[in-house]
């Protein structure tokens, strides 16, 4: 009985994952010429909206301009998306969500936002802040390796900082640790012990800051 719960539990999640992938890439055929010399330049091939890697396998790159979108969808909950080119032009509606946008989304290289939307993070995060016309938007292009930068953010001393898409980061256990703050020596590779975006690092530096100092003077 269990057992049969479980199988129309696991078709049904299985059913949403291929609807969710459907919905993103069906509708219209693909038009941002980022999308399209992206895919070309690959040997991708573009099925409606999306470009398939010539892996036949993985999504590259994903046209979502006049999709009357209001946030960022989701990618993480797309298989096979590992997209290295997003535009997402002519979402006058779409707004930031600064704690959840383009989460996880590592590979991702150009990225054009409406003309309202900003790069995430900014000159931090991108190396090339371009404006497009026909549609008007913004270009985010070539994402940097935040971390390398960053030595002060994972300082446990057996972790590591790992980008994790554009304002995202992980700190990582290193080889042999594992457990909160990477205190237990285990048999697991690597463990995850916190990620945040950068703009909650700020705020959450900002109150350690003040607490130590307040440590400091008692
Ligand atoms: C999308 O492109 C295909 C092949 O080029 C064409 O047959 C189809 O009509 C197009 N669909 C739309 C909605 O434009
Ligand atoms: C991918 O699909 C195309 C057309 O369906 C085929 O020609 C090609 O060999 C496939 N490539 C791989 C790596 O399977
Ligand atoms: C966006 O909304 C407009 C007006 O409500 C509608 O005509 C259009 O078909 C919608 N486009 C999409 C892609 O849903
Ligand atoms: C953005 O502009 C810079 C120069 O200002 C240029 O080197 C770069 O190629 C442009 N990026 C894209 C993706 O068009
Ligand atoms: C790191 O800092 C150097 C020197 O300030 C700078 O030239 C470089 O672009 C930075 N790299 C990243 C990924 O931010």
């Amino acid at each position: 009985m269990i057992s049969i719960v479980y199988s129309i539990l696991i078709i049904f999640i299985s059913n949403l994952q291929i609807d969710a992938q459907h919905t993103l890439c069906a509708g219209m055929n693909a038009t941002s010429r980022y999308v399209i010399d992206y895919c070309n330049q690959q040997d991708g091939y573009l099925i409606f909206r999306c470009c398939r890697g010539p892996d036949n396998e993985t999504f590259i790159a994903v046209d979502l301009m006049d999709s009357n979108l209001t946030k960022i969808p989701d990618f993480t909950e797309h298989q096979n998306f590992d997209l290295v080119v997003i535009d997402l032009r002519s979402n006058p509606e779409l707004e930031p969500s600064y704690d959840h946008d383009f989460l996880a989304s590592k590979d991702l290289d150009v990225l054009v936002l409406p003309d309202h939307f900003d790069c995430p993070g900014g000159q931090h995060v991108w190396k090339w802040i371009n404006k497009t016309d026909d549609p008007i938007g913004n270009l985010c292009g070539h994402q940097k390796d935040f971390c390398s930068n960053s030595t002060d953010i994972c300082t446990e001393p057996n972790s590591y900082c790992d980008t994790n898409g554009p304002t995202h980061f992980l700190c990582l256990c290193k080889t042999g640790y594992d457990g909160y703050k990477c205190l237990r020596k285990g048999k697991f590779p690597s463990g995850l012990f916190y990620g945040l975006s950068i703009g909650v690092t700020i705020v959450t530096s900002a109150v350690l800051y003040c607490t130590q100092r307040r440590h400091v003077r008692n």
